[in-house]
C-alpha cells in the first residue's frame, strides 16, 4: 500500500500537515506534528469523550500535555526545523500500519522518529538521533505542559510527579474531573538534569553512532500503567491494522493514485473505530477541538454505514452512544417544551447540547452571531433513527433494540409528533433547518419532513400500544412535499422564489475571504450542501431515477459544497443516474478532502480546520453504494455497477446479516462469495 509522503518543510504547511498526518485509535488522537513543535504549532494530544468548559467559553474536548516534546542541540546549533534549515526532511504516514515516521537530515545529525497509538490507549514513540561526526549534544525531552487549546485552559490544577524516568501527570479539569497521563521515557544516559517535566540530556556521539529515546504515554482516569516492550506493542499494532485492512480495504482496478486516495480515506476511518469504548466519533475525528470535539449527524449518516459494513462491533458502540445519551436528548426536548428525544446538534459525553446560540463570529467585527443550528436542526433525531434501522437491517443484530435503541426510536417519534403543527388538517414541521445551513428557520424542509416520515413508517412494526396507534394516525396526516411534474422537490417552502443567483455571484458579494456565506446565500437559491439530494440518496429505493436526475440537474449548480458532507451525496446520486464522470469527480473531492493545502479553515471568524472523517466515509460510500451500486433486498445482496472509466474493477468485503462476503467486480460483471473465516 502506498504511503503518504511529504518532502521538505514550510511553516505554511504546519497546520495542514497536523491534520494530514494524524494518528489515533478512536479514543486518543495525536496530530501530525514534529517533536520540536509546541502549542504554537498546534501540537495536540486529544482525548475523545473527555470534555471541559473554561469560564464562559465553548465546552470542548480536552487536549493532554504533550509527552513527545524533544529538541536536540549542540553547542552552537539547534536541530529543529523551526530554527534551522534541513538538508532533507520527510514525513511518512504508513497507512497500512497506522505509524507516522519522520526523517530529517541536518548538516551534523540525522533525526528519525516513529509513533503510533495502540488499541489499549498507549501513545508510543521511538526517536533516534544519529551523528555524522563526533559531537556533544543536548537533548531536551519531556512533557510540555503548555497545552494548545482553542477554548482552554482546561486544567485548573496540574502536577507532575517523577519517579526516575517515569512521569505522572495529574490534572484536574475546570469541571473537577481527575485525569492522569502516565509517561515512561526510556533512554540510555545517566548524564542529565531534570526540571519541571523535562529531562535535559548530555550525550557524546561518535560518527555514525545513534541514540534512541522511547516514549510511552497513557491517558487514564486512574494511575496504573502496565508497560510492554516497544517492539511487542509495534508488532501488535501492525497485526491489528493488517486485520482491519483485510475487512475494510476496497481494492480498485485503477491508477495507483485513485487507490491511494481510497486507502487514505479508509485510514482516517480505521483510526477512529474503537470497539472497546462506547463513545462516538466527533465530526473532526481525533484531530482536535474544532466543533468542540462534538458528535454530529456526520456519524449516523456517513461513518456508521462504513462501520456497519466492515466492523459491526464498532457500529454497535456508535449506537450505544446514542442510547447512553438519550437522557440528554430527553432533557433538551423538555427545555424547548417538547416531548420525546430531541438529540443535540453537537453532542458531547452526556448528550447535552454543546452547540452555542452564537456559533459563528462575524469575520470583520469579531461579534458573535446568532445561529439556530441548536434549536432548529431537528433532523439529527431522525438521522439517528435512520442509522439504527440501517444497522439492524444490514447486520440482522436486533440486540441493540433491547439494549435501548427501541426506546430511542419511540422517544424520537414522540418528539416528531410534539414538534409538528397542524395546519389545514396536515401535520407540518415548521421553523427548521435542513442540511443546508445557509437557509435557517425555514418551513417544510423536504429532507427533514421525509426523514421524520420514514423514521415513523419504518419503525411502526417496532412500536406497540398507544404509541403505535397514535403514530399511525399521525403519519397518515403528515404533510409531504409535493413532487412536481418536472420531478422537482422544493427544498423548503418558498425556496423556488429565491433569487436565481450563481455561486460566483454570492461569492462576489462576500465582504472578505472568511466571510460567512450564510448572510448572502440565504437571500438566494445558493445552498451550502446537498439537501434534497441527501434525502434522495438515503431513500433512493423510494424515488425514481427520473426524480433523482431532475433534482440533481436542478440543485447541482446552486450547491457550493461548503460542507465536506456534500460531495459524496452528489457522487452517489450521480452514479444512480449514470453521470459517471460527475460521480468520479465528486468521489475525488470527498476522498482528497484532507490532502490539499487549500481547505476552508474558517467560517466567519471561527477556526474549522481538522480532519473530515464524514467526507472520508462519504468517499467509501460513493464507491460501494454509488459506483458498485450495492443494495440489500430481502436477505439478498445485489449490485448495480456503474463504474466510471477511471475505475475498471473493485474488490471488497462486507458483512451482511452476520455473514462475511467478498465482492469482486469487473466492469458490469460481479461475483459475490461468502468468506469462511475458519
Ligand atoms: O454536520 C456538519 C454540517 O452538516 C455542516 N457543518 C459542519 C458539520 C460538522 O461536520
Amino acid at each position: 500500500m502506498k504511503k503518504l509522503i511529504k518532502s521538505g518543510f514550510s511553516q505554511d504547511n504546519i497546520l495542514h500537515y497536523g491534520n494530514m498526518f494524524l494518528i489515533g485509535n478512536g479514543h486518543l488522537g495525536y496530530r501530525g506534528t514534529l517533536e520540536e513543535y509546541t502549542s504554537d504549532e498546534k501540537v495536540a494530544f486529544n482525548v475523545v469523550g473527555l470534555y471541559d468548559k473554561y469560564l464562559d467559553k465553548w465546552r470542548e474536548s480536552v487536549n493532554m500535555p504533550n509527552p513527545l516534546f524533544i529538541k536536540v542541540s549542540s553547542e552552537d546549533k539547534v536541530y529543529s526545523l523551526l530554527e534551522k534549515e534541513a538538508i532533507e526532511h520527510k514525513m511518512i504516514l504508513d497507512l497500512e500500519k497506522a505509524i507516522l515516521k519522520r526523517k530529517t537530515e541536518f548538516d551534523d545529525v540525522f533525526i528519525k522518529s516513529e509513533r503510533f497509538i495502540t488499541d489499549d490507549d498507549t501513545l508510543c514513540s521511538l526517536y533516534e538521533v544519529k551523528s555524522k561526526k563526533d559531537i556533544c549534544l543536548n537533548i531536551l525531552l519531556g512533557l510540555d505542559l503548555n497545552i494548545y487549546d482553542i477554548n482552554g485552559p482546561h486544567f485548573k490544577d496540574k502536577s507532575v510527579e517523577r519517579n526516575n524516568n517515569t512521569l505522572l501527570f495529574r490534572g484536574i479539569t475546570n469541571e473537577g474531573k481527575q485525569v492522569f497521563e502516565n509517561i515512561v521515557y526510556q533512554f540510555d544516559c545517566n548524564d542529565y538534569a531534570y526540571q519541571n517535566g523535562y529531562f535535559d540530556l548530555h550525550i557524546s556521539l561518535k560518527t555514525n553512532q545513534s541514540f534512541k529515546i522511547y516514549v510511552f504515554a497513557k491517558v487514564t482516569m486512574d494511575n496504573c500503567f502496565p508497560l510492554k516492550k516497544y517492539n511487542e506493542l509495534k508488532r501488535k499494532q501492525v497485526d491489528r491494522f493488517r486485520k482491519l485492512w483485510d475487512v475494510s480495504r476496497v481494492k480498485l482496478d485503477a491508477k495507483s493514485n485513485i487507490q491511494f486516495y481510497t486507502d487514505y480515506s479508509i485510514y482516517h476511518l480505521l483510526i477512529l473505530g474503537n470497539d472497546k469504548y462506547a463513545h462516538s466519533i466527533p465530526a473532526r475525528g481525533v484531530s482536535g477541538q474544532v466543533y468542540k470535539g462534538a458528535i454530529f449527524w456526520d456519524t449516523e449518516i456517513f461513518m456508521l454505514p462504513f462501520f456497519t459494513l466492515t466492523n459491526p462491533q464498532v457500529a454497535k458502540k456508535l449506537i450505544e452512544y446514542r442510547i447512553n445519551t438519550l437522557d440528554g436528548a430527553l432533557a433538551k426536548a423538555k427545555e424547548f417544551g417538547y416531548e420525546g428525544a430531541f438529540y443535540a446538534w453537537e453532542s458531547q459525553e452526556t448528550g447535552l447540547e454543546a452547540c452555542s446560540l452564537y456559533n459563528i463570529t462575524d469575520a470583520i467585527t469579531g461579534i458573535p452571531l446568532r445561529t439556530y443550528f441548536n434549536e432548529k436542526q431537528i433532523h439529527i433525531s431522525f438521522d439517528i433513527v435512520y442509522g439504527i434501522l440501517n444497522y439492524v437491517n444490514i447486520t440482522g443484530d436486533k440486540s441493540v433494540l433491547e439494549l435501548g435503541a427501541r426506546r430511542v426510536i419511540e422517544e424520537v417519534i414522540r418528539f416528531i409528533m410534539s414538534y409538528s403543527k397542524l395546519v389545514n388538517g396536515k401535520y407540518h414541521l415548521l421553523d427548521v433547518i435542513g442540511p443546508d445551513e445557509y437557509h435557517e428557520r425555514v418551513d417544510d424542509n423536504a429532507f427533514t419532513t421525509y426523514m421524520a416520515y420514514y423514521a415513523i413508517m419504518d419503525s411502526l412494526d417496532l412500536l406497540d400500544g398507544n404509541l403505535k396507534e397514535e403514530a399511525k394516525v399521525f403519519v397518515d396526516k403528515m404533510w409531504l412535499p409535493a413532487i412536481g411534474n418536472d420531478g422537482l422537490i422544493e427544498q423548503f417552502k418558498g425556496y423556488f422564489e429565491k433569487e436565481d443567483a450563481t455561486i460566483d455571484m454570492v461569492k462576489s458579494r462576500l465582504r472578505c475571504e472568511n466571510d460567512y456565506w450564510g448572510f448572502e446565500a440565504s437571500k438566494t437559491k445558493v445552498i451550502k450542501q446537498a439537501d434534497v439530494l441527501t434525502l434522495l440518496v438515503l431513500h433512493n429505493d423510494r424515488f425514481s431515477k427520473d426524480i433523482i436526475k431532475a433534482n440533481y440537474d436542478y440543485y447541482e449548480h446552486f450547491t457550493e459544497h461548503g460542507s465536506s458532507l456534500s460531495a459524496s451525496m452528489y457522487s452517489i446520486a450521480a452514479s444512480m443516474i449514470g453521470y459517471n464522470d460527475f460521480a468520479y469527480q465528486m468521489f475525488l473531492k470527498s476522498a482528497m478532502i484532507d490532502l490539499g493545502l487549500k481547505q476552508k479553515m474558517f467560517a466567519g471568524g471561527i477556526y474549522i480546520g481538522g480532519t473530515h472523517p464524514a467526507s472520508n466515509a462519504g468517499a467509501y460510500l460513493s464507491l460501494i453504494f454509488g459506483m458498485a451500486g450495492l443494495r440489500f433486498n430481502n436477505g439478498k445482496l445485489l449490485l448495480n455497477p456503474c463504474l466510471p472509466k477511471q475505475i475498471k474493477g473493485m474488490d471488497f468485503k462486507i458483512n451482511y446479516l452476520g455473514k462475511k462476503y467478498n465482492i469482486v467486480l469487473k466492469q458490469e460483471q460481479y461475483e459475490i462469495t461468502e468468506v469462511n473465516d475458519d
